[in-house]
């Protein structure tokens, strides 16, 4: 069995037809338990839920939301908890409000609304910044002396993350293959964006879709390696092809 794990904005979504196709064969996949699917994604679980219900995306095993802080299992719905364990685990030692001191005095950064700022997780937007490369890397300074409890994602040019060190989409992917006994030779994950290179960097096997961030293009390239590989295909045409290079789907894709 595989284990699938893929972002959702801009990787599986931005073409609905291919969305349509993938959705199917992994449908299929799933179906016959060849496939395990895991969203890995910054998305809340209720707007994930909604794009299964509205926006053609498959149904996933389990969860992972707000950049790989809140892990959820089946039965899936608006009033599902994240798991406890997870929580707990990251809790220990991460304070917002020692994460928020790392933000202090940035010129032109703002939070992100409420809804993407939790006890896990603390984001705000650079793209009006002056320079929003150097304001990462200074953010990223700040935290490099604190580098066992925080980590930084920065992505699209525009998101700014500062997360537990013991979380992120790559290590909550591993956190769910031990919990449910899933094979770790067996996992493929795709991406588009920053937020995306922890689950490359963890797993080293899966699909960059064409339209995915010159941030991860380069992650992968330095990666060098042969399960990495990069689609000619934007958005899920991308993923498939790419899941068809990886030996995942059999037969060509249409
Ligand atoms: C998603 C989240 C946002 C985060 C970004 C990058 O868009 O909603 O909070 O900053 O991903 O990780």
């Amino acid at each position: 069995m595989w284990t699938i794990a893929s972002d959702i904005d801009g990787t599986l979504t931005g073409d609905r037809e291919s969305l349509d196709q993938l959705t199917r064969r992994i449908h299929q996949l799933r179906s016959t338990g060849q496939a395990y699917l895991i969203f890995s994604t910054g998305r809340r679980l209720d707007q994930v839920l909604a794009g299964v219900a509205k926006e053609g995306l498959p149904e996933p095993d389990a969860v992972l939301c707000q950049v790989g802080t809140e892990v959820y299992l089946p039965p899936l719905t608006e009033h599902s908890k994240p798991l406890e364990a997870w929580r707990s685990h990251l809790l220990q030692t991460y304070s917002r409000e020692e994460a928020e001191s790392f933000l202090s005095g940035i010129d032109g950064l703002e939070m992100q609304p409420d809804e993407f700022n939790t006890e896990l997780k603390t984001s705000c937007y650079l793209d009006r910044c002056p320079d929003p490369d150097s304001a990462a890397l200074e953010v990223r300074r700040r935290v490099e002396l604190h580098a066992d409890r925080y980590q930084v994602i920065w992505s699209s040019g525009r998101d700014l993350d500062i997360l537990p060190a013991a979380a992120g989409k790559g290590k909550a992917i591993r956190f769910l293959v031990r919990l449910m006994n899933l094979d770790a030779q067996r996992v493929v994950v795709a991406g588009d964006t920053g937020n995306d290179a922890t689950m490359f960097e963890e797993f080293r096997c899966g699909v960059v879709v064409a339209n995915a961030r010159s941030e991860l293009v380069e992650l992968a390239r330095s990666l060098g390696e042969d399960g990495v590989y990069l689609a000619q295909r934007p958005h899920a045409g991308g993923v498939e092809e790419g899941l068809k290079h990886l030996g995942v789907f059999d037969g060509d894709v249409t």
